[in-house]
């Protein structure tokens, strides 16, 4: 049973991120609200993607915080902490969890999960911030003509209870929530540099059509990927300008 004193839990929506935002009064509802639902019907992805879930076999839910205490210069730190909960909750059933800059998570070369933050920030401030979870628990995608997801079933080979699951990953978020709000900033640093894919290794990208490999070498404060080109180069990556390449 979930046991968390603010959720919505709804049977069918087409987004529980778009549900949330549109929601009255969204800036005086408590900091953690949870809005799950069993199916989305459109379901959205980061940009101009969709998530694809298949009805109530996998979690899909938003958080409404209200990060007032965070910088706006510092929202990236919201990314750290909702993927280091993800990995937290996701590290009990599966071994090699990581977060696919910027919070894709992955276990292997497959993707487990997907991370949708929306902010509202007003006067410099953060007033809300929607964030949007899809994790794939028992859905069978491997028939299914989409580039690379997994589910923790087809992991484990085991079925889960999506409700008992919800609860766990709330502890999750609850803790890194905590850190956050404690500021500690190299915690979550030291943490989200622990698990991110392919750190030190070389990868594939692509940039304005131009593709280059380079080495990972961290992710700056406000969320840049630091690599170092072929030729020895430091480099920021922005994630609105580069792609990884398949
Ligand atoms: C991505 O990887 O592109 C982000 C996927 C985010 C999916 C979740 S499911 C719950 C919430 N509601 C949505 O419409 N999207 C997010």
């Amino acid at each position: 049973m979930v046991s968390h004193k603010n959720i919505i839990h709804l049977k069918e929506i087409d987004s529980t991120n778009k549900f949330a935002r549109e929601m009255e009064g969204i800036d005086e509802i408590a900091d953690g609200t949870i809005i799950w639902a069993d199916n989305q019907i459109s379901g959205k992805g980061r940009g101009r993607n969709v998530w694809i879930s298949e009805d109530g076999r996998n979690l899909t839910f938003s958080n409404i915080f209200h990060p007032v205490f965070l910088p706006v210069d510092f929202h990236f730190y919201l990314s750290k902490m909702v993927s280091l909960a993800v990995v937290d909750f996701l590290a009990k059933y599966v071994k090699n969890v990581k977060i696919k800059w910027p919070n894709d998570i992955y276990v292997h070369d497959e993707k487990i999960a997907g991370i949708l933050i929306e902010n509202k920030i007003m006067l410099n401030m953060i007033k809300n911030s929607i964030i949007g979870i899809g994790i794939n628990v028992n859905q069978d995608f491997s028939n299914l003509n989409l580039p690379n997801p997994v589910s923790l079933k087809q992991l484990t080979g085991s079925e889960f209870d999506i409700a008992h699951l919800l609860d766990e990953v709330i502890y999750c978020l609850d803790n890194r929530y905590s850190q956050l709000k404690e500021k500690d900033y190299q915690g979550l640093d030291k943490d989200y540099s622990m698990f991110l894919y392919k750190k030190d290794q070389i990868c594939g990208f692509v940039k304005y059509g131009e593709s280059f490999n380079a080495i990972i070498k961290g992710v700056t404060e406000d969320g840049l990927l630091n690599v170092y080109t072929e030729g020895g180069e430091s480099k920021l990556l922005d994630f609105g300008e580069v792609a990884y390449a398949l």
